[in-house]
């Protein structure tokens, strides 16, 4: 994780030099914690000016939200993010942007949400965690690489994957969420997916190792020029025993 926050911090401070730097693109889920945590140590430690010039030009643009949740709801991925970087790094809501759960009209608030991030140019660098099922965002098998934010259903696994933060019962997770599409991914100008923890093992595999398809949208992240993979030795544990040809650890980006 160290390596990717050096990354992220990296890219932090090339966008203090750009003149209109692109949003960047978060993601929540427990994988993301000790990533949050760390780079709001580092960005802490910068000289203060430095600190005050990122804290005043941070735009970010988030994956998704559930459908149904206020930005005031405990369990909205807006409060997520308002725990691990907008009260840490003292940023306004409208720096730190996700859809809004509860607007009345989901369609057309990924519309608003669609047309907002592309208003502001597109996402720079995007933080990706991967599902259980393939999913990246909300992108939910079978997933082409054209969808563009929108509303979607959630399956059974998702809402079994994220019961953890509903009282640990799936039927608490909303039915529906808003999410960027593999469209909007896809054109960013530099993707990092995160992959940690053995439960991931058999869908990592599946992810690098097969013919990109929509049964896996995760897989389609392979024609991304720039596509870094940050996966730990258990989540790469069928990858390594996968025939590849080239030594996976020897990939940049793979720990
Ligand atoms: C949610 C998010 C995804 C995230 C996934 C992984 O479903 N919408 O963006 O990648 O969770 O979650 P975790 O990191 O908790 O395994």
């Amino acid at each position: 994780m160290e390596d990717l926050v050096d990354h992220w911090e990296q890219r932090l401070r090339e966008r203090l030099a750009e003149p209109a730097p692109q949003p960047m693109g978060l993601a929540t889920g427990r994988t993301m914690d000790p990533f949050y945590r760390l780079l709001v140590q580092r960005l802490r430690s910068w000289p203060q000016k430095d600190f005050e010039r990122l804290r005043q030009g941070w735009l970010s643009f988030n994956l998704d939200e559930y459908v149904g949740l206020t930005a005031a709801a405990e369990t909205s991925f807006a409060a997520t993010m308002r725990r691990h970087l907008g009260e840490p790094l003292a940023l306004r809501s409208d720096q730190l942007r996700l859809p809004d759960g509860a607007a009345s009209d989901p369609e057309a608030e990924a519309e608003r949400y669609a047309s907002a991030l592309q208003m502001a140019g597109g996402l720079g660098i995007q933080l990706l965690g991967l599902g259980i099922n393939g999913h990246v965002g909300f992108n939910e098998p079978p997933c082409s690489d054209a969808v563009r934010c929108r509303v979607v259903q959630l399956s059974d696994a998702t809402r079994r994957q994220n019961a953890e933060d509903f009282a640990t019962d799936p039927r608490g997770v909303p039915l529906q969420a808003i999410t960027i599409g593999l469209g909007e991914i896809l054109a960013a100008g530099e993707v990092h997916l995160v992959v940690t923890g053995a439960a991931k093992a058999a869908i990592l595999q599946k992810v690098l190792c097969a013919e990109p398809t929509p049964a896996v949208p995760a897989s389609w992240l392979r024609q991304h020029p720039r596509l870094w993979v940050w996966a730990d030795a258990e989540a790469l544990a069928l990858v390594r025993a996968t025939a590849m040809p080239e030594a996976p650890q020897e990939v940049p980006g793979l720990y």
